[in-house]
């Protein structure tokens, strides 16, 4: 495993990130999800990401138990607040309080006094910039955040959050975590030119677009058994998008290259992303260990301009770039 300063910051994480998003608490039960974790921890990677939202809360603790007796400075652990996490109009959002009150209960359900990274997990209408950061500062200056940073935010919420924490002297973000994948380059127009000249490292999900890019899903075919797009409990309806028989056709074109470059099929989604400026760590999802163990062989590949442009030519016109498509929504959920 190799390991990449997260962005500008003197914290340096796993350059592929372990992520529990639809998987703990709710796709995979309690055994399959430490054993995923297990398998992280014994492939060298140290960055664990999660949120207060996923799983109605459960993921947190899930992972929290998974990681329970590790040496805590040899990880790094990122959760996130915005989605609800409850009935109430403070549930959710990014209001000084529910930051406060949702950073404690995440802090309890990981049984961990302060989180690596505390990320606001989208861009909130409702709430003056400067209280989201003057309570991001605070978790900071209680030793309860040691960064922050903030996900799938537009490149100008970006440039205005570090222009306050400038001019109040708050701590700066450190980090934003996009969508990224070779399907999905909505952040390349906007988003990465000014993380780039800022300082600010991409930690990117969905880096295997939910498994699209592991060629298991064919055109035509039926759904491979016990995979996110079978997953009643919330996965399928996140994948629906991808299962597209002109998106599947072209990504099975990737094999061959894949296959030129010495690669499994996820192993070059992953190398590919990892490729691309200021890029601090792609976040995979697990259901299994096997996964786990497949994918972390994708660190410390370096793919030649050949192999990237055969990827641009097999995909073609299935390829999302408009910047816009990075959005939050108008109101709190
Ligand atoms: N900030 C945000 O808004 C946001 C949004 C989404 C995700 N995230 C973060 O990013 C993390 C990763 O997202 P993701 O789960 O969508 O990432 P992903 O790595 O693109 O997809 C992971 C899924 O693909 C399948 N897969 C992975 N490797 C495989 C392999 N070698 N062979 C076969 N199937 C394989 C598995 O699902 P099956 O086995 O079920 O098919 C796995 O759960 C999340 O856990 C979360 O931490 C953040």
């Amino acid at each position: 495993m190799e390991y990449r300063h997260l962005g500008r910051s003197g914290l340096k994480i796993s350059e592929i990130a372990y992520g529990n998003w639809i998987t703990h608490g709710s796709q995979v039960e309690e055994d399959a999800a430490a054993a995923c974790v297990a398998a992280a921890l014994d492939e060298g990677i140290t960055t664990f990401d999660t949120a207060d939202v996923y799983a109605g809360t459960r993921a947190e603790s899930v992972l929290g138990r998974a990681l329970h007796g590790v040496r805590r400075e040899s990880i790094e652990i990122f959760t996130k607040a915005f989605w609800p996490t409850g009935r109430g109009a403070n549930d959710r959002g990014l209001s000084r309080k529910h930051i406060m009150e949702s950073a404690h209960a995440s802090l309890r359900r990981l049984q961990t006094d302060y989180v690596d990274l505390y990320q606001a997990h989208r861009y909130d209408h409702e709430t003056p910039l400067e209280e989201t950061l003057r309570a991001f500062d605070d978790l900071v200056r209680q030793g309860k955040a040691l960064y922050v940073g903030v996900s799938e935010w537009r490149a100008e919420q970006i440039a205005e959050a570090l222009r306050i924490a400038d001019q109040m002297g708050f701590d700066r973000i450190i980090s934003n975590q996009p969508q990224y994948s070779m399907l999905w380059r909505v952040i390349e127009a906007e988003v990465l030119p000014l993380c780039e000249k800022e300082g600010i490292g991409q930690i990117v999900f969905s880096p295997v677009a939910q498994g699209i890019l592991t060629g298991k899903y064919l055109p035509g075919g039926d759904l491979p058994k016990g995979s996110r797009a079978t997953d009643a409990s919330g996965g399928a309806g996140f994948i629906k998008g991808y299962l597209q028989d002109d998106i599947l056709t072209r990504v099975q074109l990737l094999k061959p290259i894949a296959e030129k470059a010495g690669l499994s099929m996820v192993q070059l989604a992953l190398a590919w992303v990892l490729q691309k400026p200021i890029i601090s760590a792609a976040i995979i999802g697990a259901t299994r260990p096997e996964q786990v163990r497949e994918n972390v062989r994708a660190s410390g590949v370096r793919l030649d301009p050949e192999i990237m442009s055969a990827i641009d030519e097999a995909l073609g016109p299935i390829v999302v770039t408009d910047p816009a498509k990075t959005a939050s929504p108008a109101a709190r959920a």
